[in-house]
């Protein structure tokens, strides 16, 4: 596994993410070993960077690919005192923390797919996988897993996924160094963090919904072999995605993959 770990002492409350940093040459999954570390007392802020993941894990199991040294991999551990109804708010803000990591890179240009894709012109570049663990009906911490593409070249994409995923470099044109995407994300994390703890999900939803064109639009959403269709208008307090269906009814979606349905003159 290969591991260097790196600690800033710092008085603030809660500690900032990235704090306390364990580096990795190869593991199979950064969430696998936080959530590890997590359950051993790891505290609230620890992060983990991988050079590169031998099983990383995208949401409804799949697999997300991991080669080494051109993406970031890092899962950060968060002990929220929040109920667990409210954790999938993290997630949300989340996103929000990528969107505004890579915006200077690209400005105007990210967009967000709920529930958490991070899009550059159509395609993903960032995913991120939230986890949790409950204790006693109460949270005891949530891995927060986040994969960016920063140098992969549309080769060393799998066939399956060059049409639908690119990296930053390949949108931006710009040389772009992992240690300071990090460093810049873990300062926007510990903001919208803060932001989510002392002020309530409002300006994170806000925030969000800029960054978020599938709003208004006519989408469909699929889970496993359900599809739900409807017009976007917005995210709960559960971090759902609410549908207004054909016949008016409103519709929750707590999960599942979500696309734009096309008009004839797009
Ligand atoms: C998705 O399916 O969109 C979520 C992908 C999350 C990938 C990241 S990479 C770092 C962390 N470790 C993992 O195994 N998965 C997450």
């Amino acid at each position: 596994m290969n591991k260097i770990s790196k600690s800033i002492q710092t008085g603030s409350s809660p500690k900032p993410v990235g704090h306390q940093i364990h580096y990795y040459r190869q593991i199979g999954s950064t969430n696998d070993e936080a959530f590890r570390l997590a359950q051993a007392g790891a505290p609230h802020g620890t992060a983990l960077i991988a050079e590169a993941q031998t099983a990383g894990k995208g949401r409804m199991q799949r697999i997300w690919h991991s080669p080494g040294g051109a993406n970031l991999y890092t899962s950060v551990i968060l002990r929220p005192d929040f109920e667990p109804a409210r954790a999938p708010q993290i997630a949300i803000a989340a996103g929000v923390a990528v969107a505004r990591t890579i915006d200077p890179f690209c400005p105007g240009r990210v967009e967000l797919k709920w529930p958490n894709d991070v899009l550059l012109g159509g395609k993903k570049v960032c995913g991120i996988l939230a986890q949790m663990k409950l204790s006693g009906g109460a949270v005891d911490f949530v891995v927060l897993g986040i994969g960016i593409n920063i140098h992969l070249k549309r080769d060393a994409f799998p066939p399956d996924l060059r049409d639908i995923a690119t990296s930053l470099c390949l949108e931006t044109q710009k040389e772009i160094s992992r240690d300071a995407l990090s460093i810049r994300l873990y300062e926007n994390l510990t903001t919208w963090y803060t932001t989510l703890r002392d002020s309530g999900f409002e300006p994170v939803r806000s925030a969000w919904l800029g960054y978020a064109p599938m709003i208004g639009r006519d989408v469909s959403v699929r889970f496993e072999n359900e599809v739900m269709t409807g017009r976007a208008v917005g995210i709960d307090e559960e971090g759902s995605l609410i549908l207004v269906a054909a016949d008016g009814k409103s519709i929750k979606v707590s999960a599942g993959d979500a696309t734009i349905l096309k008009k004839d003159n797009d």
